[in-house]
């Protein structure tokens, strides 16, 4: 069903309320997701991005139901990913001479992708497209936001940015834009979407942020390819991406550990009260890698200015569950953090080391040899792990 964005331009998306797993099984979605598709009905007409694939046949039916598909003019390939060009291979069949707008790398991918010598125009920053009625589309490159293919375009008159990944959040929602939804669920999968799909691009977003500033492109509207349309004061995603770009962090030292007797879980509750004892300001999360959603353990990584992470030692190393995050969050090249490391043994006890090296080479400051526990913490031990916690603190 379409819906109304602003004068002649309307969302004809999916909702996706099932969505859980994103990026195959990688990325979780608790609150399911939508692929934002935009109609254009000046005296051209135009669309901006699909859908995913599963949703193809029904977004082609849907799109021939609001306009005759032989008279789309021009559509817009903003990003290859198949999330959003999933109906192009639908769509194509039925319109293949309509000329597809994209970025030189968007040509590749979508050519990589679906095989199809579709009649691409690879566009770059500036270049634009006449829409009639004194309106215009603008290309502007967005290189690695978050894929080498990433553009966004830019309605004229209307003041529109379709800005696609950016500023998105996977949030399945029937309102359309940010005013009419829980204002802390939307904050939240904004903040878990950028820590878990951009935070690597940092130093490219900050650069990219102040071209658009510098642009001063007066902006109405956000228009993003998954979840709400930013209608209300669209600068406050802007100044929020502005602040998680620069090595964000709040008052906030996260423990996570995996334990196989409880001795690794007693001290991370041990490290926890020490740490909450020597600063009542700051506040402390604990969580069981291996029963919590790795990528609501990443938003918590992301808000941390220290993380403690824990494993008993298993076969002179550690337990898989917290070397496949710690893998997870060198990819995410977190900056300005530091880290520590704990965990009980029986035998050999290396695993403090090897969790120390692998926070290291993941680019946190490690600056504590760590905490290690000959077998489960006796009364002692425990007061000792508390006075650990306290060392935390104050780093
Ligand atoms: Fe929403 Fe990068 O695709």
């Amino acid at each position: 069903m379409k819906k109304h964005v602003k004068n002649n331009v309307y969302w004809l998306g999916k909702v996706d309320w099932e969505l859980r797993k994103f990026h195959g099984e990688e990325l979780s979605t608790h609150n399911g997701s939508t692929y934002n598709s935009y109609l254009i009905k000046e005296e051209k007409t135009v669309l901006i991005d699909t859908v995913w694939t599963p949703f193809a046949e029904e977004f082609v039916d849907n799109l021939a139901k609001e306009v005759d598909l032989d008279s789309i003019d021009f559509v817009i390939a903003n990003h290859g990913e198949v999330d959003h060009s999933g109906a192009l291979p639908v769509l194509m069949k039925h319109i293949p001479n309509v000329p597809i707008y994209c970025t030189a790398n968007g040509a590749k991918s979508l050519k990589g992708q679906y095989h199809e010598d579709w009649n691409f125009q690879v566009v770059k920053t500036g270049d634009k497209i006449d829409i009639g009625n004194g309106k215009e589309l603008i290309f502007v490159e967005m290189r690695m936001l978050h894929w080498p293919d990433s553009m966004a375009t830019y309605m004229t008159k209307d003041n529109i940015l379709f800005s696609n990944d950016a500023f998105g959040q996977h949030f399945a929602n029937e309102k359309l834009f940010n005013d009419q939804v829980d204002q802390c669920n939307l904050f939240n999968e904004s903040m878990k979407y950028y820590a878990n799909i951009l935070n690597p691009f940092n130093p490219i977003l900050r650069k990219k942020l102040d071209e658009i500033i510098s642009l001063n492109l007066p902006i109405d509207i956000i228009a993003t390819s998954h979840g709400v349309i930013w209608r209300d004061n669209p600068a406050q995603i802007i100044e929020k991406y502005s602040q998680w770009a620069n090595d964000y962090q709040e008052n906030q030292i996260t423990i996570i550990y995996d334990t196989m007797w409880n001795g690794t879980k007693t001290l991370a509750e041990k490290i926890a009260e020490g740490i909450a004892l020597a600063d009542s300001d700051v506040t402390v999360k604990i969580f069981n890698i291996a029963k919590s959603d790795d990528n609501d353990i990443i938003t918590e990584v992301f808000k941390s200015k220290t993380v403690v992470v824990g494993s008993p030692t298993v076969s002179n190393s550690i337990l898989h569950s917290v070397a496949g995050l710690i893998h997870l969050i060198k990819g995410l090249k977190f900056k300005n953090k530091k880290a520590a490391a704990f965990g009980c043994y029986g035998w050999s006890g290396e695993s403090v080391k090897v969790i120390s090296e692998l926070m290291s080479d993941a680019g946190f400051e490690v600056t504590t040899e760590g905490y290690r526990n000959l077998w489960n913490p006796d009364v002692d031990e425990q007061k000792a792990a508390v006075e650990y916690g306290k060392t935390i603190a104050k780093l």
